[in-house]
Order: C-alpha cells, then sequence, then structure tokens
C-alpha cells in the first residue's frame, strides 16, 4: 500500500471540512510532507450543498447543471478548485475510496477496512454524516427508493429523474424542499408526505412556510401534511410503485426521494472511547475531544455555541468551513481563542434556468422566542425572534444584497427591541431600519 504509515496530521472524512482544513493547512505551510486525508469517496473533497441544487437541474437546452470537478471545495466561498492534482502539488496526501474502521487511541493508530494501519500526531474527525434510511422492512432499500448524501446518490436521482413521471418525496425538511423543487422543475408530478403541519417546521413560521407551500402547489405539487410513511410496495418488476402512508392513502410512484435526517458518522471513535454528545463527538471550544490528540469539526462536533450558552452539533456547511479553519488554528497555535459560531442556515429553490422565479432565505441566530413574520413573499419577507425584549434571530427571504449582509451584524448583536414596534413595520425595509 501507498500509506505513508506515520503522518503528522491525520484527517478522516474527505467532505466539505476537510477540504477546508486542507486550505488551512496549505495556507499556513503546514502542509506538505506532514498531512494525509484519508477517504470513503472516490473523489476529493467538494462542496456538498450543490447536490442538491445546481447539480439536479435538467438538462434542457443550454442548462449546464455544475458537475465535478466543477465544485470541489474551495469554490463555494471563492477559493482555489482543490483538485487531486492540487493535493499532490501541496504534498498532502489524499486517500480516496479508503474507509477508516477502527482506531486505538493509545496506540495513536488507525486501521482501513483493509486492515492498513496508520498513526499520527494530531487526528481530525471530518466524517460527516450519513442518510437515515427508512426500515428495509417497509420498502426502504427497494430499487427506486433513493437517498441524497453524496455524488454517486446524486447521479443516481438524475438518472432516475429522466425516466420518472410521478416522485414521492418523504420528509419536509431541507432535502424535501429543495429535491421536490428539483423535481418539479424537470416537469414531474409531485407528492411530499410529512408528518408536521408544514416546511421546515423546526426553523419556518407557520406564515413563511404558508408562502413556499402556496408556491410549490402553484407548480403542481401535491402537499399530504401530518402522516407519515407505513410502507412502500414494488410493482411486478421489482421496482417500487407505490407509497402507503399513515392516513391509509396509497400514491403511485416510480421514484422516491427520502429526506428524513441525517446521523452523524462517529460510531467507531464512541467505540474507541471519546466522549459522546448530541449525538456526536464532544469538543470544547478549541474543537477538541476527551482525548487531547483527538479534534472533531463539522456534523460530528458537538461543541459549545457561546452565543446561545449550549451545547450542539450543527449540520451545515457554513459551520463545517469555520471549524475548519479553527482546528488547524488550534493545532498550530494552541491556545488562542476559543470557536465563537454565530448559527447561519440558508437554502436557494428554483434557481434552474427557465422555472419557477428563483427563492432563496438566510437565518442568523437563534429562533426563540416570540417571531413577528414581515412582508409578503411578493417582494420580499422576514421574520424575527424577539426573546424578552432581545432580538435573537433573524430570517430573511428574497432580500437585496445589502441587507443580507444585515443579517449577521444584527444577530450577532442582539439589540434590545420593542416588539410592538416590530409589529408595526409593514414592510422588510422598515422593520429592519
Ligand atoms: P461531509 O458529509 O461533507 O463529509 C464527510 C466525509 O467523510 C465523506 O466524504 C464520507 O464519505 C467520509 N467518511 C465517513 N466515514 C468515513 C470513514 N470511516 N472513513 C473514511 N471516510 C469516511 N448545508 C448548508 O449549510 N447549506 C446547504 O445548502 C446544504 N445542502 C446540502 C445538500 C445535501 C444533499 C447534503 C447531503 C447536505 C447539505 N448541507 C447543506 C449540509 C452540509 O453539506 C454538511 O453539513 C457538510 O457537508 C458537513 O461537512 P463534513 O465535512 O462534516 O461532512
Ligand atoms: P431534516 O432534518 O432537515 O428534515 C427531515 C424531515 O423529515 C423532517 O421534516 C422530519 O420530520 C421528516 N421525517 C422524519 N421521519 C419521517 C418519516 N418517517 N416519514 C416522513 N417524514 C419524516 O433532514 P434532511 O432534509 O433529510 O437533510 C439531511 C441533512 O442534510 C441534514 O443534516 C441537513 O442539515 C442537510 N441539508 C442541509 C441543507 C441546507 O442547509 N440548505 C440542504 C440539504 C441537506
Amino acid at each position: 500500500s501507498s500509506l505513508n504509515r506515520n503522518t503528522e496530521y491525520v484527517i478522516v472524512g474527505g467532505g466539505n471540512a476537510a477540504g477546508y482544513a486542507a486550505k488551512a493547512f496549505v495556507d499556513n505551510d503546514q502542509a506538505a510532507g506532514k498531512l494525509a486525508i484519508i477517504s470513503s469517496e472516490e473523489v476529493a473533497p467538494y462542496e456538498r450543498p450543490t447536490l442538491s441544487k445546481g447539480y439536479l437541474f435538467p438538462i434542457k437546452g443550454d442548462a449546464k447543471p455544475p458537475r465535478l470537478p466543477g465544485f470541489h471545495t474551495t469554490v463555494g466561498t471563492g477559493g482555489e478548485r482543490q483538485t487531486p492534482e492540487w493535493y499532490e502539488q501541496k504534498g498532502i496526501e489524499l486517500l480516496l475510496g479508503t474507509t477508516i474502521s477502527g482506531l486505538d487511541l493509545s496506540k495513536k493508530e488507525l486501521t482501513t477496512s483493509k486492515g492498513d494501519t496508520l498513526s499520527y500526531k494530531k487526528l481530525i474527525v471530518a466524517t460527516g454524516s450519513t442518510a437515515s434510511r427508512l426500515p428495509e422492512k417497509i420498502g426502504g432499500a427497494l430499487p427506486g427508493v433513493n437517498y441524497i448524501r453524496n455524488v454517486a446518490d446524486a447521479d443516481g436521482l438524475v438518472k432516475d429523474f429522466q425516466n420518472a413521471k410521478k416522485v414521492v418525496v418523504i420528509g419536509g425538511g431541507y432535502i424535501g424542499m429543495e429535491v421536490s423543487a428539483a423535481a418539479l422543475a424537470w416537469g414531474l408530478d409531485v407528492t411530499l408526505i410529512f408528518p408536521e403541519p408544514h416546511f421546515m417546521p423546526r426553523l419556518f413560521t407557520p406564515g413563511i412556510a404558508a408562502h413556499y407551500h402556496k408556491l410549490y402547489e402553484s407548480l403542481g405539487a401535491n402537499f399530504v401534511t401530518g402522516a407519515s410513511v407505513e410502507r412502500f410496495e414494488a410493482g411486478p418488476d421489482g421496482r417500487v410503485a407505490k407509497a402507503i402512508a399513515s392516513n391509509k392513502q396509497e400514491y403511485d410512484a416510480d421514484l422516491i426521494v427520502v429526506g428524513v435526517g441525517a446521523k452523524p458518522a462517529v460510531q467507531l471513535f464512541l467505540d474507541a472511547g471519546l466522549d459522546e454528545e448530541a449525538k456526536g463527538i464532544k469538543v470544547n471550544d478549541q474543537l477538541q475531544s476527551s482525548n487531547p490528540d483527538v479534534y472533531a469539526i463539522g456534523d460530528t462536533a458537538a461543541f459549545p455555541i457561546k452565543i446561545l450558552g449550549s451545547t450542539s452539533r450543527v449540520e451545515h456547511v457554513d459551520h463545517a468551513r469555520k471549524s475548519a479553519a479553527h482546528v488547524v488554528k488550534a493545532i498550530l497555535d494552541g491556545s488562542g481563542e476559543g470557536y465563537d459560531y454565530l448559527p447561519y442556515f440558508y437554502s436557494r429553490v428554483f434557481e434552474h434556468p427557465g422555472t419557477a422565479r428563483k427563492v432563496w432565505w438566510q437565518f442568523y441566530g437563534e429562533n426563540k422566542g416570540e417571531v413577528v413574520d414581515v412582508g409578503d413573499f411578493d417582494p420580499k419577507l422576514a421574520a424575527f425572534w424577539v426573546d424578552e425584549g432581545t432580538l435573537k434571530g433573524v430570517f430573511l427571504e428574497s432580500g437585496a444584497p445589502e441587507e443580507f449582509k444585515l443579517l449577521p451584524e444584527i444577530a450577532r448583536m442582539r439589540p434590545k427591541i420593542d416588539i410592538d414596534e416590530l409589529k408595526k413595520a409593514d414592510t422588510v425595509e422598515k422593520a429592519l431600519e
């Protein structure tokens, strides 16, 4: 094997966080001959959010959906495109198609699923999440039932979109919202089934969600809310043919997309003895685990979110990027300032050429307290969360670039605010004043 068996810094996982950590090691002149990245995937780290957005563009006319190597990290933040050649040029050992299956904390040694071993001085866990699957006994593994986490999954989905007519999407979270928008752009008949009363129940207010439901319905989507899927049934060809929901209705489908959440891929590290929190690896504000030579970043890390005063994981790309930059600083400089993350989530749908108007939103802060919706979907809409007189969270849909720029400042500042005054604002512009 080509394994360099004794590397100073080893990153397990080759996703969003790993790509940005590699950049930070390079920027600090600490990569060449010192850094190895081991990834189960066959491709170098890429910007995962593309997979449920541009990647799924219908291939029509001049539309050229993004494909690798176009969206390797760090192009999502305007950085260099880190292709496999880039890693080679920088002297980084990038081991693709290789899965780590064991860790011995006392020997500081990792084992690959092929039985090779390699040791580290400092280990960074960046194994991300896997898509939660529906049980096989209810048809969750039938041909035609898709999950989406990596490029291989997205390729399979694009192929299925080309042949499908009726799609049933399970789940009303990020994947449900983004993938059903793509399916509508392909001109497919789309039914969404999820247990909550509306889209994105953990973040959207009923007011925000109502606008989204109206838009999706105007494009032909059918919402089945307050119901979960009981089972999938195959047709004579063995492929999935229908979804049966808890409301006892049957929905014909030649394609199912499941987006029912993700699980951090950390079991082997917890089994090795690292402390657990929030289903992930517990780390301090230097992203260091209960073992001082092991760090965790991205989806795997349960870290102190200072502004919220709580410890949790964040399954979003902005944190993957920022925790990656921070961990390299922590490893190279020792005790600098702690990681101080401001939660930031976003989505974009219908950006496909020739489809409905593009809609995009951003949220910063904490969705805690009483919420005030301001403005109409046309042309834009905002929501403000006010907790005991303090503004804690802000959501903006279809704002101007300079308005979006205000959001992190407002959410970080946490101004005192008179909620009755805010309720009087009839436009987003007035509310942001
Ligand atoms: P990530 O999942 O990116 O990478 C983990 C890597 O580790 C993978 O390559 C995996 O194969 C590898 N691995 C796992 N176990 C291993 C082992 N034992 N050995 C070797 N390798 C192993 N967020 C956002 O803010 N905005 C958005 O629009 C989107 N959109 C989006 C779309 C889709 C389809 C998904 C699946 C996710 C998003 N996200 C998102 C979430 C965002 O992509 C996610 O939070 C980051 O990718 C997390 O980065 P990580 O590096 O932690 O994990
Ligand atoms: P999610 O947690 O956003 O949403 C899951 C949805 O599935 C929820 O509405 C939930 O109630 C529903 N659900 C759960 N069990 C169900 C069942 N049995 N039947 C029907 N519905 C059920 O998760 P996701 O949308 O699957 O996304 C997966 C991961 O990818 C997450 O980490 C997410 O953060 C990430 N992601 C993020 C973005 C973004 O930030 N724009 C985009 C895509 C994916």
